[in-house]
């Protein structure tokens, strides 16, 4: 059975002021989490957040990574860098970035790799748009989107979390049914499964829309492995329902 992990990502939200407030609460409710837990916050708040987790059960996730490990990339963050402050994971290819920054399938999976060359765990995200369900085009979409990455890490595969995010569920409350999303789920598992006999070690969580209120029926599911939160992780005590429904 695979411990499940339960994600928040910030996004571009917090402050000095607001992330300490904010990660007090959380660890004053956290006692011994059933689960894994992590953080993914803005690169700028990396170090005050590492020593604010310092001793503690939640991880330190990064919210992207570089494809390069240094040079003339002026505002990119390198995964040694990263390593400095004993990030644990890094978010890749989330659909924010997809679709602003035009991050492709192969900007990806150079990403994932760079993350697993410094000792990081990438949280590859995929994810269909509304356009794209409607035309049918869901399981064409993920598989594409994971094939890319399964192709550049190769063995390394049962190392990387896979997020499943309907693009078309994040941020808009329209949160995926637990059917919908463990259809979606079993195609990825599958497609995991013919990368390597290991796959069932490989985490998918869910993201888009998941709160305290869907989290536990979401979670059931048998290939949804937890989730990856994002504005319920701004809240303390319905990011700690969440933790609490994965347990
Ligand atoms: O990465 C998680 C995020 O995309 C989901 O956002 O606000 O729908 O939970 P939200």
């Amino acid at each position: 059975m695979v411990k499940k992990l339960i994600a928040g990502n910030w996004k571009m939200n917090g402050s000095l002021a607001a992330n300490e407030a904010l990660l007090a609460e959380l660890l004053q409710g956290l006692g011994q989490p059933g689960c894994d837990v992590a953080v993914a916050v803005p690169a700028v708040y990396v170090g005050q957040v590492q020593a604010l987790l310092q001793g503690s059960a939640i991880a330190l996730a990064a919210q992207d990574v570089s494809a390069h490990d240094g040079g003339a990339y002026t505002g990119e963050v390198s995964a040694p860098m990263l390593r400095d402050f004993a990030v644990r994971y890094a978010l890749v290819g989330h659909s924010e970035r997809r679709q602003y920054h035009g991050e492709t399938d192969a900007l990806v999976a150079t990403k994932a790799q760079k993350a697993l060359a410094a000792g990081i765990t990438p949280i590859v995200c995929v994810g269909e748009t509304l356009a794209e369900r409607e035309a049918g085009q869901t399981e064409a979409v993920v598989k594409r989107q994971l094939a890319a990455v399964i192709h550049a890490v190769g063995a390394c595969v049962t190392e990387i979390v896979v997020a499943y995010e309907p693009v078309w569920a994040i941020g808009t409350g329209k949160t995926a049914s637990p059917e919908q999303a463990q259809a979606v789920h079993a195609v990825l598992r599958a497609q995991l499964a013919a990368a390597s006999t290991q796959a069932a070690k490989v985490p998918v969580l869910y993201g888009g829309s998941m709160n305290a209120g869907n989290a536990e029926q979401l979670l059931a599911q048998p290939d949804i492995d937890g989730g990856l939160i994002g504005g319920a992780s701004l809240k303390a005590q319905d990011f700690l329902k969440i933790i609490a429904a994965a347990a």
